[in-house]
């Protein structure tokens, strides 16, 4: 079976994207779904391209088991659109930005990701500029999201661990 494959994009793609890929891996890997699904991330500019996340989000990572230490930020490219069936962005400008460059046959791949998540319609704020605690709370809305996104992907009857 091919697997599903879903690509989480943010700005700069060393805070929340690259959080929300090894955080989604880690949800995955606990409910034995990790085979079914390739996971990546990816930021609107290459501004970071090559470096590992913000320290900051490596912290928050760690602190929560989560070594996502050897990540390589990169940004968005073409291929992406087609490659991945799932794209899913942090904020509503990061929507807005993926649409303008989306080719037209792949644009309804891309979604709010706590709005896909069943979160209702809301972002994961960009924390780059704030404190550590700012990180603390982008962690928490992206475990819930995760925890949520693999809920709507389980294959149906599978369901989820007690
Ligand atoms: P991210 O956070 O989009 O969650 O990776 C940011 C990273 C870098 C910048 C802004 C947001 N920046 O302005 O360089």
């Amino acid at each position: 079976m091919p697997k599903q494959s879903i690509l989480f994009v943010c700005l700069g793609n060393i805070c929340r994207s690259p959080l929300a890929e090894g955080v989604f891996r880690a949800v995955l890997a606990e409910r034995g779904m990790a085979d079914d699904f390739l996971v990546d991330s990816a930021g609107m500019g290459d501004w970071h391209a090559g470096q590992a996340p913000d320290h900051r989000a490596i912290a928050v990572a760690r602190a929560n088991g989560l070594d996502i230490s050897g990540q390589q930020a990169r940004a968005i490219t073409e291929r992406d659109f087609e490659r991945f069936d799932l794209i899913l962005g942090m904020d509503r400008k990061n929507i807005r930005e993926l649409q303008e460059i989306a080719p037209d046959a792949f644009r309804d791949r891309i979604h709010l990701f706590r709005d896909f998540a069943g979160g209702g319609a809301e972002e994961v704020p960009d924390p780059y500029f704030g404190d550590a605690a700012g990180f603390d709370e982008t962690y928490r809305l992206i475990r819930a999201a995760s925890e949520g996104l693999a809920d709507r992907l389980a294959k149906p009857g599978r369901g989820k661990p007690a």
